[in-house]
């Protein structure tokens, strides 16, 4: 349940900032990241694991509150076995020897996503983890792992009749305590590598008004270098959330500087 208020764009306006507040990635290019250097695809998950480190730590020097990774989908589990258990291996051998490091640099960790099929010892060890840092707030790291946004908005519908709190209409503020973001701002930015222009079934609710980022680099080649353009580009856009470019308020209309002409 949220530790927030609700805050929503359709609803309001949110405040504006040239940093985003929160970032949300779908790392994609492993496979090919590998092939093209003809090793096996799982090649490119391991690699991959150094790029969300140093992604981690831009966001920490950047003042970015909140990323959140899509690291398994809802739909990976359509991949041959042997990958899908590489990559829950991954997981927990990452989680195993990063925890320790993340805590010190003060970030909570936290995994949404529909945990039931995953391993006991992985679940166990992932409820420890949100445990452990949940004081922390230098950054605010999510993992979506099994995570679907259609599976999301469902799980929170369902929690939400169960509940027994509905006297009324579903609206969106009874149902956004249910669903899996709730404690975090809606993504300000949304990066995808691997040139796919597609969500893939990511945060597809909290994806109303986010900047889209889309960029050809690989997972594994993604630095910090790159995660600074996308930043550049958010830095650059005029988020009008439904209104004209004339009734943004002086402040909004400073930062997107490139865009004074459009009406
Ligand atoms: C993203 O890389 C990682 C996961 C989906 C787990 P891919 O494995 O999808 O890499 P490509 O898209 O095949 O190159
Ligand atoms: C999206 O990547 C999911 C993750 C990065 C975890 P996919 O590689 O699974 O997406 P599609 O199949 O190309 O849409
Ligand atoms: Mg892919």
């Amino acid at each position: 349940m949220s530790d927030q208020k609700f805050t929503s764009s359709t609803c309001d306006v949110p405040a504006g900032g040239t940093v985003p507040r929160h970032v949300a990635i779908i790392m994609d290019g492993n496979g090919r990241w590998a092939r093209k250097r003809f090793m096996p695809r799982v090649a490119g998950h391991s690699r991959g694991v150094e790029s969300v480190r140093k992604i981690i730590t831009r966001c920490i020097e950047r003042g970015v509150g909140y990323l959140t990774l899509f690291a398994f989908s809802s739909e990976n589990w359509r991949r041959p076995a042997d990958e899908v258990g590489f990559l829950m291996q991954l997981f927990m051998r990452s989680l195993k020897k990063e925890i320790a490091r993340m805590h010190e640099n003060g970030i909570r960790f936290r995994v949404i996503g529909d945990l039931s099929r995953f391993d006991e010892a992985l679940v166990r060890m992932i409820r420890d983890a949100e445990a452990m840092t949940a004081g922390n707030t230098a950054l605010e790291l999510t993992i979506a792992a099994n995570y679907g946004g259609r599976w999301d908005i469902l799980q929170a519908t369902n929690a939400l009749i169960a509940s027994g709190d509905l006297d009324g209409p579903v609206t969106e503020e009874t149902l956004q305590p249910f669903l899996s973001m709730a404690f975090a701002p809606e993504p300000d930015l949304f990066v995808r590598t691997g040139g796919e222009k597609r969500i893939s079934n990511f945060l597809l609710w909290q994806l109303a008004y986010t900047e889209l980022y889309f960029t050809d680099t690989l997972w594994p080649d993604f630095d910090e270098t790159a995660f600074d353009k996308a930043l550049a580009s958010f830095s650059d856009r005029e988020r009008r959330f439904g209104r004209t470019s004339e009734q943004l308020s002086p402040e909004e209309r400073a930062r997107a500087g490139s865009h004074k002409g459009h009406a």
